[in-house]
């Protein structure tokens, strides 16, 4: 079952696609980027913090902080298109919420990065008609309280997710949350879990935005409770209260 808004543009296939991945560098989003090069994209932007070159001519390499303002306006600036956006930059530290500074941090980059990055190419992805996907975690639906700071700002993501899923409707731009559950990357190496491969992972992603899903559960773990989640109280809430948007555009009506 899928849970599409309808628009023809929906279930995006990324071929011919331009896209802009933030921490592009290693980890799920390098995977992304080459993901996206086998699918046949057009261009993907490579957000990273240390800017290194690629051999594909297709991708061009960015220097992108996601805390960093002047960064984000000057890549807004330099890319004149897009289709889909992907907020996969992210930290996760463990803690046991002693430190508000610690809580401050993890907003920074998974809350407030995404919304900066939002808000700055909301106009390519309106003239586009894009998508945008950000990269979330099952510890957005119920905490791992080891890492509870990371846990609240994921939770945080996937409620201003939806909150943008139902604001940008009329504009046609869909907005979709990545629930990964553990993927084989630096970010979790301490756990002695079973993990999925960065490559899967992607595959996962790319398919579940072609298939229109909202919420997309790209490995074996999120797999497990998707059916759960769409079926859920809290999806048909956020459905139920996602009517009070006006159907017209929102530009048109703050
Ligand atoms: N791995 C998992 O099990 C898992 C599970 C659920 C969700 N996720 C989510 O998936 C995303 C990718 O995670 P990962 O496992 O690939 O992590 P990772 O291997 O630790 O990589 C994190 C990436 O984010 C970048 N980054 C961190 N802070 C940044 C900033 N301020 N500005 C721009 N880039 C920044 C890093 O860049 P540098 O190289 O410069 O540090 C790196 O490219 C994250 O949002 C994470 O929360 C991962």
């Amino acid at each position: 079952m899928t849970f599409g808004l309808g628009a023809s543009h929906y279930g995006m296939n990324i071929s011919d696609k331009t896209i802009l991945i933030t921490g592009a560098n290693r980890g799920i989003g390098q995977a992304l980027l080459n993901e996206a090069l086998a699918r046949g994209a057009k261009r993907v932007y490579a957000g990273m913090r240390t800017v290194v070159e690629h051999s594909d001519p297709r991708v061009t390499p960015l220097a992108l902080d996601v805390t960093n303002v002047d960064d984000i306006q000057r890549a807004a600036a330099q890319i004149a298109e897009l289709d889909l956006l992907i907020n996969n930059a992210g930290i996760a530290k463990y803690d046991d919420l002693t430190r508000s500074t610690l809580i401050e941090e993890h907003f920074d980059v998974n809350f407030f990065g995404v919304f900066r990055m939002t808000q700055a190419f909301l106009p390519h992805l309106k003239r586009s008609k894009g998508a945008i996907i950000n990269n979330l975690s099952l510890v957005a639906l119920a905490p791992l309280p080891v890492i509870p700071s990371y846990a609240i700002s994921k939770a945080a993501a996937l409620n201003m997710t939806q909150s943008f899923r139902a604001l940008l409707k009329a504009d046609g731009v869909s907005v979709h949350a990545s629930i990964l559950g553990p993927i084989d990357t630096e970010m979790n190496r301490g756990l002695d879990i079973p993990k999925a491969t960065t490559a899967s992972a992607a595959q996962g992603i790319y398919d579940g935005l072609s298939r229109e899903e909202e919420e997309i559960f790209p490995d074996p773990s999120s797999q497990q409770i998707a059916e759960g989640w769409r079926n859920g109280v809290a999806k048909a809430l956020e459905h139920e209260f996602s009517a009070f948007v006006p159907a017209t555009a929102a530009a048109d009506v703050f």
